[in-house]
């Protein structure tokens, strides 16, 4: 299941190279999962269950809405550890990472 998805969503990257800026091709996909579980992970836990930040599971991002985790990661919270993050990733990046946390199960 996990692999014909991943099929198809290569196959519609492939379709549609250079049509749309904002699509992230597979590699930079892999590169923000890996940004996610290693930078993030240095302070929300390496599978994300939180430490000196909190959780950013599904489940404790359930009651917030993408735009609220968006400004989150792009802007940070002055005043605490949470660093801004829009020097260093696009926009369409942010909103990625973003959708790839509502999502998370757990597994890897
Ligand atoms: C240096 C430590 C640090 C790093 C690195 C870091 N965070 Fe955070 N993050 C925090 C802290 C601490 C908070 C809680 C801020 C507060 O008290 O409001 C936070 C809060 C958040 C929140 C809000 C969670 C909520 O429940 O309101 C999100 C979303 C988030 N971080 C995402 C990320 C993402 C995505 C990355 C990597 C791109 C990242 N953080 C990297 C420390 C960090």
């Amino acid at each position: 299941m996990r692999e014909s998805l991943m099929l198809i969503m290569l196959c519609a990257l492939t379709a549609s190279a250079g049509a749309n800026a904002d699509r992230l091709s597979v590699q930079r996909q892999q590169e923000l999962k890996d940004l996610v579980h290693q930078d993030c992970g240095s302070c929300h836990g390496m599978r994300l269950t939180g430490g000196l930040g909190p959780a950013l599971t599904p489940q404790a991002l359930q009651g917030k809405n993408h735009e609220f985790v968006t400004a989150t990661i792009s802007e940070g919270r002055l005043g605490t550890p949470m660093p801004p993050w829009r020097s260093l990733l696009s926009a369409s990046e942010i909103h990625w990472i973003a959708d790839y946390l509502k999502g998370w199960e757990g597994k890897r």
